[in-house]
């Protein structure tokens, strides 16, 4: 009973390794993972199955996946304390996949925003993307997840796993998955880019965590305000840049306000102040970074250990879902 009361809860997320870390990420997830890496039992992953739905290039997904890793370890990710994989080691999760496959129907998933999207945009949806949720839903009920910190744009993704579990639990009678909560920060749940659109990818708006100070201060000269001219009074829950300052200014933040509201700073002002906090905030965890690029084997020593213990939990979770499926294996 004791032990029970201290076992500490499970802790689920990922990033596709479809591209650079940028602050959004950051901000909106990864921060997260790394503030409760003490309290959860965490599981964190580079989702290179899903990165598939898009990143159709074996180089590229392969050093994707790897520059990845980085990135998360660099931002503070103990592996001492985070069990962090590449989701293609926990192939169960491929096998668990095809099982809710068969208990989603496809008027459920058409109501995806990423599947609507993609549709509204004309573009040709592969089968994966239309079944990306489920992927997800595998990915987080077969570790028997809790809690999945993640940004706003994934709230869907973690309700089609909660949905999914009950299902599940319903039509096979047991209580076998945990029913997960997403966890999205208020204040950060939605960064938005240089164009004042959510910070993403696929908008091309993004401010790379770990690029030079050229690109950075390049993303930051490129953000869009209005046409105050410096002595005006600006109002600072409008501007783009100051949503940034709220991330960086630390301390400085009623500063920055009052320069703001008294007017006689202009935007350049603003963003060179942004450029000089954000260097100097990321300045710390680029030289980690530069560090464990020259230790490639520790790294990937790091995602051997971690996917040991997330697919051996997999494969005992297999086993009972088999089992109420009535899947026999004949073979070990
Ligand atoms: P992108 O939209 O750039 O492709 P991903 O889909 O790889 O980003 O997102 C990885 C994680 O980062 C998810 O948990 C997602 O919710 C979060 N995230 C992405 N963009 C933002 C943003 N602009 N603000 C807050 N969180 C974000
Ligand atoms: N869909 C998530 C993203 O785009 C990545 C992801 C895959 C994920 N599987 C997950 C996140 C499970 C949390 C839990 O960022």
């Amino acid at each position: 009973m004791e032990k029970e009361k201290n076992k500490k809860k499970i802790l689920l997320s990922g990033i596709k390794p479809s591209g650079v870390l940028h602050i959004g990420n950051y901000f909106g997830a990864v921060q997260q993972w790394v503030k409760m890496q003490e309290d959860y039992e965490s599981y964190v992953f580079i989702a290179n199955y899903h990165a598939i739905t898009s990143v159709q290039d074996a180089e590229r997904l392969r050093y994707q996946t790897l520059e990845v890793a980085l990135d998360y370890l660099a931002v503070g990710l103990n592996p001492d304390k985070v069990n962090f994989f590449v989701q293609s080691d926990v192939l169960e999760v491929a096998e668990l996949t095809w099982i809710f496959n068969c208990i989603t129907t496809m008027p459920y998933l058409m109501r995806a925003h990423a599947y609507k999207d993609a549709v509204a945009k004309n573009e040709e949806v592969n089968v994966g993307l239309f079944d990306y949720p489920i992927l997800m839903a595998a990915d987080i009920l077969i570790q028997d997840t809790n809690v999945v910190p993640v940004g706003a744009d994934q709230k869907q993704h973690v309700e089609y796993a909660r949905d999914t579990a009950e299902k599940f639990n319903h039509i096979f009678k047991k209580e076998i998955f945990t029913l997960p909560q997403p966890i999205i920060l208020s204040e950060t749940g939605v960064i938005k880019g240089v164009d004042g659109r959510k910070m993403s990818k696929s908008y091309n708006n993004i401010i790379p965590l770990f690029g030079s100070d050229e690109i950075i201060k390049k993303a930051v000269m490129s953000i869009s305000t209005d046409s105050k001219v410096v002595d005006e009074p600006k109002d600072p829950k409008k501007c783009n840049v100051f949503a940034l300052h709220k991330l960086f200014a630390g301390e400085n933040l009623p500063k920055i306000i009052e320069k703001y509201k008294k007017g006689g700073m202009g935007y350049k002002e603003s963003k060179e102040i942004l450029i000089e906090n954000m260097i100097s905030f990321i300045k710390p965890m680029r030289d980690k970074r530069e560090d464990l690029a020259k230790n490639p084997d520790y790294v990937l020593e790091v995602l051997r250990k971690g996917g040991t213990v997330a697919r051996e939990r997999a494969i005992k979770k297999m086993k009972i879902i088999q089992e109420c499926v009535g899947i026999i294996k004949t073979l070990n």
